[in-house]
């Protein structure tokens, strides 16, 4: 199954991700997670990376693209992966086509989650995550156990640095100009289903399983 998880900032794909992995046991691709790794580890491509998000632009395409093809070129993709935040514009969408069709393989399913814009701010700026393992909490709809630390290691919670106010207003204008084209790119594939992100977490991803199911494996 090879997956594209697609929606504006904070519409959940993170979320989805987690559990759509485990469900279909797919190697979960994340272009944010490889950068902020890199980031922690201190890289020259974190280094490079944060100066775009926290500007809330975009890393470079040829940066990105080469991250993920070495991603996908790792034996675990074989059978199948599931990216999400790429791709991101219709450069490194015709990108990740190319690179698909030089290896014999295609997409079956391009997931869009769909979400009203005020939740999506209500979603990014209370959304916490654990700098230790990644998890990510919400204060008002997932909370941890015990406020601010982390229910799976134990480590202090922390706020994205990319997810003040200012921040996000700039990732919400880039996803209208440069990812929002995608839906009409892979509307004309047949590849898009769009999905009600609206609801609880454990809603849409029963939709996203029938969707997916519907699909085939
Ligand atoms: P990235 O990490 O991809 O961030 P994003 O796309 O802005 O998405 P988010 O992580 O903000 O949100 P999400 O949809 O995963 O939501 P989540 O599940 O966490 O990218 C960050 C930056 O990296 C970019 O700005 C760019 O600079 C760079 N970058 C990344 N990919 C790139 C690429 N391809 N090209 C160039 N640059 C790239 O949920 C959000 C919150 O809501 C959480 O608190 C969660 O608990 C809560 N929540 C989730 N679902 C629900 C629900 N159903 N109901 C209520 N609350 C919910
Ligand atoms: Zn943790």
């Amino acid at each position: 199954m090879r997956v594209i998880l697609l929606g504006p900032p904070g519409a959940g794909k993170g979320t989805q991700a987690v559990k759509i992995a485990k469900e279909f046991d797919i190697p979960h691709i994340s272009t944010g997670d490889i950068f902020r790794q890199n980031l922690r580890d201190n890289t020259d491509l974190g280094k490079l990376a944060k100066e775009y998000m926290d500007k809330g632009l975009l890393v470079p395409d040829e940066v990105t693209n080469k991250i993920v093809e070495d991603r996908l070129e790792k034996d675990d993709c074989q059978k199948g992966f599931l990216l999400d935040g790429y791709p991101r514009n219709v450069t490194q969408a015709e990108e990740l086509d190319r690179f698909l069709q030089q290896k014999g393989t295609y997409l079956d399913c391009v997931l869009n989650i769909e979400v009203e814009e005020d939740a999506l701010i209500e979603r990014i700026t209370g959304r916490r995550v654990c700098p230790n393992c990644g998890a990510t909490y919400h204060i008002k709809t997932s909370p941890p156990a015990v406020d601010n630390v982390c229910d799976k290691c134990g480590a202090q919670l922390i706020q994205r640095s990319d997810d003040k106010l200012e921040s996000v207003v700039k990732r919400l204008e880039v996803y209208e100009s440069q990812t929002k084209p995608l839906i009409e790119y892979y509307t004309k594939k047949n590849t898009l289903v769009n999905i009600d992100g609206n609801k609880s977490v454990e809603e849409v991803f029963e939709d996203i399983k029938k969707a997916l199911g519907d699909r085939g494996k």
